[in-house]
């Protein structure tokens, strides 16, 4: 029986999780001149008319107390063969490391750090915070991005499964 406090009571919830896999995603941000990010799982298109996407940020990340100081994100995909950007945004945090003295950058639109090696990127305006447990849902509003015609070779959680993260959820 699933239980509405968290506690599932066997693995049934943890193995059918496990059997997922889906796009990883670097979000960035930046308020008052600090660019942050980080490698991101909990993300998806939630409407098409209008267009609404959903970003969840860990309550412990560097990210999310930027983020808490600026109205937009930055959501990134990455090719496998960029896969060392995965794990600087998801291995390491802010609170250590500048992670943007250590990858190609620029600022783009509304001030948000783009990843120049990403193969898709979009910017979006935050319309809502949601307490959603241990992260904080962060609804946008895509506004402007760029993307590649086509790509197969996304980096995907099976790709990143193993990886320590930089903070603890
Ligand atoms: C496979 C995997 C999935 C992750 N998914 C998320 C996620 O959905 N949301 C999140 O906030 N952090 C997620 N993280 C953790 C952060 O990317 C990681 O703790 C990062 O180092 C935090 O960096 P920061 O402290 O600079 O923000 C994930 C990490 C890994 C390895």
């Amino acid at each position: 029986m699933l239980g509405d406090d968290g506690d599932v009571g066997d693995d049934s919830f943890d193995r059918l999780v496990g059997m997922l896999d889906y796009t990883m995603f670097v979000v960035t941000t930046q308020a008052d001149g600090h660019p942050s990010g980080c490698l991101v799982g909990f993300a998806t298109q939630t409407s098409m008319r209008p267009v609404r996407f959903l970003v969840g940020l860990s309550k412990n990340n560097h990210t999310t107390r930027v983020a808490a100081r600026s109205d937009h994100l930055a959501v990134h995909v990455l090719a496998r063969r960029h896969i060392g950007l995965a794990h600087l945004f998801g291995g390491q945090t802010g609170d250590q490391v500048d992670k943007f003295d250590h990858c190609s950058w620029r600022t783009g639109p509304e001030g948000m750090p783009i990843l120049d090696d990403a193969v898709a990127w979009f910017v979006g305006r935050t319309l809502k915070r949601f307490d959603l447990g241990d992260h904080i849902g962060y609804l946008l509003a895509p506004l402007t991005g760029d993307a590649v015609e086509a790509a197969n070779d996304l980096v995907s959680f099976s790709d990143v499964a193993d990886m320590e993260p930089g903070h603890q959820a």
